[in-house]
């Protein structure tokens, strides 16, 4: 009996512990956060994920665009049916076209997805020194590290008053130092500093709170069903663990009457 409740304990630690990804590669040091989507029982925090849609929205839409997500999809993070009707309609479409073949401005709906930034990647690179901002819909899934990365990527920055004169003189024209971006050059300058915007819900607005917001946002982008897989996670070990013990006990009835 011992081992059998020794091999079910072992079942459920084993997938309880949490993986640590992070470690892979090690080259560059994330700043790693606290989650609240980390671990078993994780769970987004709705108000940190709208924090982070304002982010997204005031800040990096005018670069990135995000691809999987329409605007109804904006309801999982707490968002009422009105809310998401009102944000689409702060956004225009392009639409082709009309009776006269002509192409025309709608407001968007619910359904539309949230508009690429620039009509197309030439435009997208014109704008940014001949570098494309990807779009983020996969970044956190994307990157080693998650959304650690994404949060360490855009607090990278140095400080202007510590940069030392090695860093600049390294760095190729429209470069910008980054300190976890490989090759620690990258083309997307500084986007956030303290008090950039005014959150609705009186959370102090710092740089490093943006950014925690922001790519916590970008989390549930890449992985909004994160919460649904948890939860059948811990059901399936759950249910080895009452199974290991009913197949033990199932085990010595029937082989009861073989005993020597
Ligand atoms: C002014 C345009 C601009 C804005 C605004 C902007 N970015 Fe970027 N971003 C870029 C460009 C350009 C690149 C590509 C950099 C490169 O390849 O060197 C990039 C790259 C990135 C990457 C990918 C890094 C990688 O590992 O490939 C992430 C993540 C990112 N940006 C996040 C953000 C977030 C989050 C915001 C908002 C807080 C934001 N960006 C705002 C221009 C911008």
């Amino acid at each position: 009996m011992r081992i059998v409740l020794f091999a079910a304990l072992a079942t459920l630690f084993i997938g309880f512990v949490p993986v640590d990804v992070k470690a892979a590669g090690g080259e560059v040091k994330l700043d790693h956060q606290e989650w609240s989507f980390d671990g078993v029982f994780g769970r987004f925090d709705r108000q940190q994920l709208q924090r982070g849609f304002q982010v997204y929205r005031e800040v990096c839409a005018s670069c990135h665009s995000l691809d999987y997500i329409a605007f109804r999809n904006l309801e999982a993070i707490g968002y009422s049916e009105d809310q998401t009707k009102v944000l689409a309609s702060e956004y225009t479409i392009e639409e082709c076209c009309d009776d006269q073949g002509d192409i025309f401005d709608r407001p968007a709906i619910p359904a539309d997805y949230i508009p690429n930034p620039y009509p197309n990647e030439q435009f997208a690179r014109a704008s940014n020194n001949g570098a494309l901002p990807p779009d983020l819909s996969l970044m956190s899934k994307a990157r080693h590290g998650g959304p650690d990365y994404v949060y360490s990527l855009i607090n990278g920055y140095p400080d202007p008053d510590k940069s030392t004169p090695e860093m600049e003189a390294e760095l190729m024209d429209g470069m910008y130092y980054n300190a976890v971006f490989e090759g620690n050059q990258i083309a997307m300058a500084q986007q956030l500093f303290d008090d950039l915007l005014e959150y609705s819900d009186g959370t102090d607005p710092t740089a490093k709170q943006m950014a925690k917001d922001v790519a916590a946002f970008l989390h549930w982008a890449a992985e909004p069903k994160l919460e649904m897989r948890k939860q059948t996670g811990v059901r399936v070990l759950l249910f080895t663990f009452v199974f290991t013990i009913l197949a033990y006990f199932l085990k010595r009835r029937i082989w009861a009457d073989v005993e020597s």
